[in-house]
C-alpha cells in the first residue's frame, strides 16, 4: 500500500501501459482517475479496479482540449479530492521520416504528446500546490534519448518531455512537487502488437525487437508500472528532474565494431 490515501490521475489509461499503471496504483491504495478519449475502455479499467477492491473514476476526455481537461480534473477532485500524482501517458505514434510525415500527423503528435502534457499538468498543479506537493511523471521513450529510424515527430515530442520534466522540476521543487520522466524501450503492449501485425514477416520483426535490447527481450507493462510506482511514491522523495530508462539496456548500448 505504497500510495495509500493518494489520488492519482493517469492519462491514456484505457489500455496498454497506462492501464497497467492505473491497476498497479489502485492495488497500492491510490484512488485513480482513468482518463482517455476512449471512455468505454476507461470504464472497463475502472471496473477491473473495483473488482480488485480499489477505487477509480473513468474520465472520458481528449488531452488536447483545454475545456475537457479542466472538466475531467474538476470531476476527479469532486469525487476523490485533488490529484497529487499525475502520469502524463497519453500519446500517439505516427511513423515516418520527417519529410514523409504529413503536417496533420506532425501537429496531432505534438498536440497529444506535448501540448496534452502541458494542458493536464497546468490543470492539476494548482491543486498540488495547495495540497503541499505531489509527483508528476511524463511518459517519454528511448526515442527521446537516442535516434531510432522512422519516428521523427514522435521522437521530437519524447525528447521535449524530458526537457519539460527538467524545467518543471526546478519551478516546482519549492512547492514539494517532483517532476520526472520515464523512458521505456520496446514494451510488450497493444501498440507493439499493432505494429508487428502490419509486418509481412511477423516472427522475424518480433525477434528483431527482442534482440535489439541487451537483456534479450522486450519489456513488460508491469516492468514500466513498477518504476512509475517508485517515482510516484514517497520512496522517490529526493528524485526530481530525472529521466529513468526502463529499456533493458537499449539506451546504454554502443555499436559493436564491425570488421
Ligand atoms: N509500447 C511501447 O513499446 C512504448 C515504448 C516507449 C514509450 N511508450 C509510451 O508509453 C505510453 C503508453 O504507450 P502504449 O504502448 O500503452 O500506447 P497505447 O496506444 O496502447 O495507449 C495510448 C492510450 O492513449 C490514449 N490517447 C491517445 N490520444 C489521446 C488523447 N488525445 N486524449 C486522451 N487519451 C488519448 C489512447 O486512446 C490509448 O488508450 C505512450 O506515451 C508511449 O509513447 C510506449
Amino acid at each position: 500500500m505504497r500510495l495509500a490515501g493518494k489520488v492519482a490521475l493517469i492519462t491514456g489509461a484505457a489500455r496498454g501501459i497506462g492501464r497497467g499503471i492505473a491497476l498497479k496504483f489502485a492495488q497500492e491504495g491510490a484512488k485513480v482517475g482513468v482518463l482517455d478519449v476512449d471512455e468505454l475502455d476507461s470504464q472497463g479499467v475502472v471496473n477491473d479496479i473495483v473488482i480488485e477492491g480499489g477505487e477509480g473514476l473513468a474520465l472520458g476526455a481528449d488531452v488536447t482540449d483545454p475545456a475537457q481537461v479542466l472538466e475531467a480534473v474538476r470531476w476527479l477532485t469532486l469525487k476523490f479530492g485533488p490529484p497529487t500524482i499525475l502520469v502524463n501517458n497519453a500519446a500517439v505514434m505516427p511513423s515516418g521520416r520527417l519529410h514523409e510525415t504529413s503536417v496533420e500527423d506532425f501537429d496531432r503528435c505534438l498536440a497529444v504528446n506535448l501540448r496534452g502534457t502541458y494542458l493536464v499538468s497546468r490543470a492539476v498543479i494548482p491543486g498540488m500546490i495547495d495540497a503541499g506537493g505531489g509527483s508528476i511523471i511524463h511518459m517519454s521513450s528511448v526515442t527521446g534519448l537516442r535516434g531510432l529510424p522512422g519516428l521523427a515527430a514522435y521522437s521530437a515530442t519524447k525528447g521535449a518531455l524530458i526537457a519539460l520534466a527538467r524545467a518543471m522540476s526546478t519551478d516546482y521543487a519549492p512547492h514539494g512537487i517532483r517532476v520526472n520522466a520515464l523512458a521505456p524501450g520496446t514494451i510488450d503492449s497493444p501498440m507493439l502488437h499493432d505494429f508487428v501485425a502490419k509486418q509481412t514477416d511477423k516472427a522475424r520483426v518480433r525477434r528483431q525487437f527482442d534482440a535489439m535490447h541487451p537483456i534479450g527481450r522486450v519489456g513488460t507493462i508491469e516492468e514500466v508500472a513498477n518504476v512509475c510506482l517508485f517515482l510516484a511514491s514517497d520512496e522517490a522523495s529526493f528524485v526530481t528532474g530525472s529521466t529513468y530508462s526502463v529499456d533493458g539496456g537499449l539506451s546504454a548500448k554502443g555499436e559493436q565494431p564491425q570488421d
